[in-house]
């Protein structure tokens, strides 16, 4: 169980940012500084036990117990507490790294999904996406923290982290992502019945390819007037979900523009097949327990197929 934390999309001990390196340094530090520490001890022990009489004079037993015992862990824990003190950004904002980030993305946990609000920049508007985060390689970005309903926390173990989202204040973070990848960033507070199925995706990526998903997210789809599309609208899913170019703007439920790129359906709880979708459709509650979409299985099949076609298709 410990070893499959090593790898994979949602490891804090396979860093891909400055922040998640230095907490991994950190453990680095504190477990093999602890292992040594612990060989020593038990070393005195086994050879204390191995003799049959005290095997020091009561005058170097009373050194042993000053300096092992209160000296070197004086010193020990305090400089293990100034190495902590040093990782953390907010003191150290003369360094060129922890410069203010240029931009800020507001993040909201929902019960239980992830609403994702980026700032206008360079002549594009602000747009909002739901349960995937872009972010471009190199570049510091900020976060601005809000919760909807009940208390969540934003981690993406890979980059750093974390922060709790509490309802009616916002907290901030700051992160530096510094290898491209995707990466599982999941709801790290209880929040209900569907805690363990409220995850996002982060896909860093080069900065040029950045900067083109981040245009066509403004832009949108282009309306096609397809039967899906004709659907998504008369069956009232753009009531509460917005496709951006297509549907007037909605914000009930998550954003589904361009859902097709997206890695997943319902935040991180299926893989984004049309297949998927059809069933979240349906029964929203059975894939994802206090989902507040209500469910659709009234529609028939084919109008519930035509819909997943459509989120499918929107590239
Ligand atoms: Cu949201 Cu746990």
């Amino acid at each position: 169980m410990p070893l499959s934390g090593c790898s994979g999309v949602q490891s804090a001990l396979d860093p891909a940012g400055e922040e998640a390196a230095a907490i991994y340094r950190l453990l680095l530090v504190m477990v093999m500084g602890g292992a040594l520490i612990w060989l020593a001890v038990v070393g005195l022990l086994l050879h204390a036990a191995r003799k049959q009489k005290a095997p020091w004079s009561e005058k170097t037993a009373g050194r042993l117990i000053v300096w092992g015992g209160v000296a070197f862990p004086l010193v020990v824990l305090l400089a293990l507490l100034a190495y902590a003190v040093w990782l953390m950004p907010a003191i150290r904002p003369w360094l060129a790294r922890y410069a203010p980030a240029p931009e800020t993305i507001e993040v909201t946990g929902e019960q239980f999904w992830w609403r994702i609000r980026y700032p206008a920049t360079d002549g594009l508007p602000a747009f909002e996406t739901a349960n995937e985060l872009r972010l471009p390689i190199g570049e510091r970005v900020a976060f601005s923290l809000k919760a909807a309903d009940v208390i969540h926390s934003f981690w993406i173990p890979a980059l750093g982290g974390k922060m709790d989202m509490i309802p009616g204040r916002t907290n901030t973070l700051s992160l530096l992502p510094t290898k491209a990848g995707v990466f599982r960033a999941p709801c790290a507070e209880f929040c209900g019945a569907s805690h363990t199925l409220m995850a996002f995706s982060v896909i860093v990526m080069e900065q040029a390819d950045y900067a083109a998903w981040r245009s066509a997210q403004a832009v949108g789809s282009r309306a096609g007037g397809g039967e899906g599309e004709q659907l998504f609208a008369r069956h009232g899913c753009a009531g509460c979900h917005g496709v951006r170019g297509v549907t007037p703007a909605a914000s009930l439920g998550p954003d589904l523009t361009l859902f097709g790129q997206r890695q997943t359906v319902g935040a991180g709880t299926l893989a984004n097949t049309a297949e998927n979708v059809a069933r979240f459709i349906r029964d929203p509650a059975a894939v994802k327990p206090g989902a507040k979409m209500p469910a659709f299985d009234m529609l028939p099949e084919s109008d519930i197929a035509a819909i997943a076609d459509y989120l499918a298709g929107l590239k």
